[in-house]
């Protein structure tokens, strides 16, 4: 099983980067975590330029998420809100409609924020958007608020029930991708 860490945050030093190098240690020895680290380079969405002959960028951020078994997203809240850069990626990721690489694809949403609600706001307005364009959104959030008081100095998770929440959605997010990979196996013929 693979999962994609996708942040939204552009920034070097990010929470959101840090808060998913945190899930990727919760994982079970057994997931592949890759984290994706394309979104500055994805051109904002045009419908003109979405032809078979996509964007590079784009095309690759397709992929990346086509190739995956889940997505797990961590975002950041921009004036109540989800970050313009990363909205405009899942823009890109949600065409075409019927068979965009987010369709029946396990994400999940966790969030930090330097404001004391913890991207609550983004990540519920993340799921929305998620929703949209098909994907099964695990439930399930992880409000780290006041970030710079829940990591240390190296940028790792240290606050407790941050890192209780953390595994709690990866967990779940690790399950319904198994339970999906179940559903999709070729079922054997009897040999009676
Ligand atoms: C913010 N920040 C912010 N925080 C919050 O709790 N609610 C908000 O609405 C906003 N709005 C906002 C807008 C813009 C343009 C910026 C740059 C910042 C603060 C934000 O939580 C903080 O910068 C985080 O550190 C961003 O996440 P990363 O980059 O550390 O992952």
């Amino acid at each position: 099983m693979k999962i994609l860490g996708i942040s939204g945050s552009l920034r070097r030093g990010s929470y959101n980067t840090s808060l998913l190098r945190a899930a990727a240690r919760l994982l079970p020895g057994d997931v592949e975590f890759e984290l994706w680290g394309g979104l500055k380079e994805v051109p904002p969405y045009d419908e003109d330029d979405d032809t078979d002959e996509a964007p590079a960028a784009a095309a690759a951020f397709r992929e990346a998420i086509a190739g995956a078994d889940a997505v797990l997203f961590a975002t950041p809240e921009y004036n109540s809100s989800v970050p313009g850069q990363l909205k405009n990626a899942i823009d890109w990721a949600s065409r075409p409609l019927r068979t965009n690489p987010l369709r029946n694809k396990p994400v999940a949403v966790v969030g930090a924020s330097t404001g004391a609600f913890g991207a609550l706001g983004s990540q519920a307005e993340l799921r929305k958007v998620l929703a949209a364009t098909g994907a099964r959104v695990v439930e399930g959030e992880v409000p780290v608020g006041r970030a710079p008081s829940c990591f240390d100095e190296d940028g790792q998770l240290v606050d407790e029930r941050a890192l209780e929440q953390v595994e709690e959605v990866v967990t779940s997010l690790v399950a319904a991708t198994a339970a999906r990979g179940e559903a999709l196996a070729p079922t054997l013929a009897c040999a009676a």
